[in-house]
């Protein structure tokens, strides 16, 4: 039995009550779908700035009626400390994913990314250390790395940021650092490096790559590659970084008060990436004809990312249990169901 499927036995046997910060955006979703097959309570925040009333939607139809009565949604902003403190009341873990993502976001608009990422994490952190809940989790991000040349990527060596997300992201980090010490407060971040998965959104200004090249290609519009196409990304598929959650909001305290890598240690193209998302519409019947278009490197863009996942293999128990290919072609499916064709 692996460590995870030990910690999901035990949730089952004694229901926990978590706090999700971000519940109706993409990884928030598929945290409530988890934690709530596994028979837990769940409290839910979200303002819907870039989340969906329709992702909590397709949750209650994913769990039993039962299973759908032991999660409480809070409509609310991070950034009003009074809803921080409403909602950390009675909960034991908190999975903070509540945040403004995206590097090109945080460069038009680095105010309002500021704001939800830093001002809110604040709210949220001192919010959950004054209700002394058993630990927070929070959704750091390999943008940490920044200038850093080093592959793979090893936690305790970074460079300086790109980006205003990625300084927002690395305040979360010593915030949290700062909590640990000085307040004996069990926190644990995971740098996520570049999630995937069902009800990712692929709409919008600020979609990430492979739910706006899906959708693309299922509508028959053009594909755009920033660069040349060799720029690479350590995809990590949905279930891992569910599974990374869930360990690290549970794990033994010499395990907490850290930051690890949330990846699968693998290293894909730009170029790859689009043959393995042909690949897989093909495979479900949908013709892609078009060939993509490059255009020029992205600001704020690292050229190569890949994480070392050893410390969250030997501290955590993690295992991934989807490599890309296969975490793709599990996708698609909610992809050829959610994209419009016109
Ligand atoms: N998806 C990735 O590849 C990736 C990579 C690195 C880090 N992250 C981090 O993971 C977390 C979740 O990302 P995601 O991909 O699910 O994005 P998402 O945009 O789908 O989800 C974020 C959720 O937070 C909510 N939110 C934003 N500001 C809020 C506020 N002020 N108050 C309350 N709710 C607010 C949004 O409405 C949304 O539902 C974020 O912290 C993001 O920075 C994601």
């Amino acid at each position: 039995m692996t460590k995870y499927e030990q910690v999901c036995q035990e949730l089952l046997a004694t229901p926990k009550t978590w706090l999700v910060t971000g519940v109706a955006g993409f990884i928030g979703s598929n945290l409530l779908e988890a934690l709530l097959k596994l028979n837990q309570r769940v409290i839910g925040l979200d303002n819907f700035a870039t989340g969906y009333q329709k992702n909590l939607d397709e949750v209650q139809g994913l769990v039993s009626a039962a299973q759908w009565q032991a999660f409480t949604f809070v409509e609310g902003d991070i950034r009003d400390m009074s809803t921080c403190t409403q909602v950390c009341a009675g909960v034991d873990y908190v999975l903070h994913q509540a945040a403004l993502g995206s590097v090109p976001r945080s460069l038009a608009d680095p105010i309002t990314s500021n704001a939800a990422n830093v001002t809110g994490f604040l709210n949220m952190l001192e919010a959950a250390k004054q209700a002394k809940v058993k630990s927070f989790t929070y959704a750091a991000s390999s943008s940490t790395y920044g200038d850093h040349p080093a592959l793979p990527k090893v936690e305790e060596n970074i460079g300086n940021p790109l980006s205003p997300y990625a300084v927002t992201k690395y305040v979360n980090e010593l915030y949290a650092n700062v909590y640990a010490k000085a307040y004996d407060f069990n926190c644990i971040g995971l740098r996520y490096f570049n999630v995937f998965g069902r009800r990712q959104d692929p709409d919008g200004a600020y979609a990430a790559v492979i739910p706006k090249w899906t959708a693309a290609m299922i509508k028959g519009d053009t594909v755009f590659i920033n660069g040349d196409g060799e720029t690479s990304r350590d995809f990590c598929y949905i279930d891992n970084t569910v599974q990374m959650n869930i360990l690290a909001a549970t794990a033994a305290s010499e395990a907490k008060n850290a930051v690890y890598n949330v990846a699968l240690g693998d290293r894909t193209t730009l170029n790859a990436l689009y043959g393995a998302i042909k690949h897989a519409l093909v495979e479900n019947d949908v013709n892609v004809s078009q060939e993509p278009s490059y255009r020029d490197f992205r600001a704020g863009d690292v050229r190569h990312s890949q994480a070392d996942i050893a410390k969250a293999k030997h501290a955590l128990g993690y295992e991934p249990s989807h490599r890309i290919q296969q975490g793709i072609i599990e996708a698609m499916p909610w992809y050829l169901a959610n994209v419009s064709q016109c």
